[in-house]
């Protein structure tokens, strides 16, 4: 039998969503609660008193009043841009050609893709995050490194190579077959080996051609379970570019419709001047909708639409979208994404903060029957929050009547000095 370890403190597992039913219903909080993991797995979850009596064999961490909840969820990133985050003043075009591009560059080189992919999953296990979508670059080399990585430290990732035929500085461009042919590689060799799943990685249509993202339609056409991931609809300009490029398109995300790119597994970055059509065909396709906020607001693209993608039913997750997002704390995330459903008039409750960074970037992994929620049968991926990490914090934490006026200041304010502890894979990871 394999070893069984109890976690106790304050429990924190979503019984439906806070967007479809009142939040303080839709998550379920135990004062003394308890997880237990056997196997790599979440065995149970419950009261501690009851958990303890019924298994007097497994090993004990008592993290007393810490809230004990799965471990982040981060739907869109791109680990090449570690070096990057925070480069002052541009917008979204200036800043990929004077910042992100002369950076991705560097990425032929294999050993700088491992010492990057390992700096980057340090930092963010250092933030809780235990689940990525990540893009890499073009080369294939940072696939590797990136896979290579993760596998070795148990954790469940999604990556794809970016593909970029056009509008991409020479020697950062691949072609419609060689995208075709390395992504099709990397698939036959990393996607469902272990915890790994590969996204087809179209950077976004203005740096492909049609001939490129009808390669890359075909070949996720041949491979359907594969995620999809890309950008939409982030700035005005770029919309204006998109429009001059694709003059026969409909709309920005016809121009990854008419090539069979637009799917349930399709993952959209950013979605955030949407036309009612483009909402209408990506509710209708169940696509997931990934929600950027520290991003939105650095680099200056505009207002999710929170409320109202939610309340029709869209499958929205939350990232950080690093380096043009300005952190890779999930917490400063949400808290971005309270502050920007605020600017549209809507509150967002705690639990649906949590929700989002949790479930609700695993469904729009589509990997909700797998990670980000405290279920039994789910992976043991966990991170456990200090709700009084710093003085700030502590003073106002103290002045909490429930759980849940205690856990905001810790989105609003927390960052890795909330992280008490990470479980990645059922094992102690921080
Ligand atoms: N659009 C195309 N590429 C990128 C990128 O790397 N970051 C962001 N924020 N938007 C993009
Ligand atoms: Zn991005």
């Amino acid at each position: 039998m394999s070893e069984k370890s109890l976690l106790l403190g304050q429990t924190l597992d979503f019984v439906t969503s806070p967007f479809e039913a009142p939040p303080e219903q839709a998550a379920r909080i135990r004062r003394r609660g308890a997880v237990m993991i056997e196997g790599g797995q979440i065995a149970a979850v419950g009261e501690a008193d009851t958990l303890r009596r019924d298994h007097p064999e497994a090993a004990i961490t008592d993290y007393g009043e810490d809230l004990i909840c799965a471990g982040f969820v981060d739907a869109h990133v791109h680990y090449p841009q570690t070096g990057i985050i925070a480069s002052w003043g541009k917008r979204l075009i200036d800043w990929l050609n004077s910042y992100t591009f002369p950076e991705e560059m560097r990425f032929h080189d294999a050993e700088y893709a491992a010492e990057i992919a390992r700096l980057y999953l340090d930092l963010t296990r250092a933030h809780g995050v235990t689940t990525m979508a990540s893009y890499c670059t073009i080369h294939p080399e940072s696939v590797t490194a990136f896979f290579s990585e993760a596998q070795r430290r148990g954790q469940r990732v999604v990556a794809g190579k970016t593909c970029m035929d056009r509008n991409a500085p020479e020697g950062l461009r691949d072609t419609p077959k060689s995208a075709y042919d390395d992504s099709k590689a990397l698939i036959e060799t990393w996607h469902g080996v272990d915890r790994l799943s590969y996204a087809i990685t179209p950077r976004f249509s203005p740096t492909s051609t049609p001939d490129q993202l009808q390669a890359l339609g075909a070949l996720w056409g041949e491979y359907p379970d594969c995620l999809m991931q890309t950008h939409l609809s982030e700035q005005t300009d770029e919309i204006d570019w998109v429009k001059g490029l694709f003059p026969d398109a409909r709309d920005y995300l016809d121009t990854y419709e008419a090539y069979g790119l637009l799917g349930t597994n399709g993952l959209y970055g950013h979605a955030i001047h949407l036309e009612p059509r483009e909402k209408d065909r990506l509710k209708e396709v169940g696509a997931g909708l990934v929600h950027c906020p520290t991003s939105n607001t650095f680099i200056g693209s505009g207002l999710f639409d929170m409320g109202g993608l939610t309340a029709s039913g869209h499958r929205v997750g939350l990232a950080t979208d690093t380096g043009g997002g300005s952190s890779f704390s999930m917490l400063r995330t949400m808290a971005a994404a309270y502050e920007i459903a605020h600017l549209r008039h809507n509150s967002l409750h705690a639990a649906q903060l949590m929700w989002l960074a949790t479930v609700g970037s695993a469904r729009a992994l589509h990997m909700e029957d797998r990670i980000g929620n405290l279920k039994p049968g789910l992976e043991a991926d966990i991170v456990v929050l200090d709700l009084a990490s710093t003085p700030d914090i502590a003073q106002r934490a103290a002045r909490a009547e429930t759980t849940w006026e205690a856990l905001f200041p810790t989105i609003m304010m927390g960052d890795d000095r909330a992280i008490r502890a990470v479980w990645i894979d059922g094992k102690n990871a921080l």
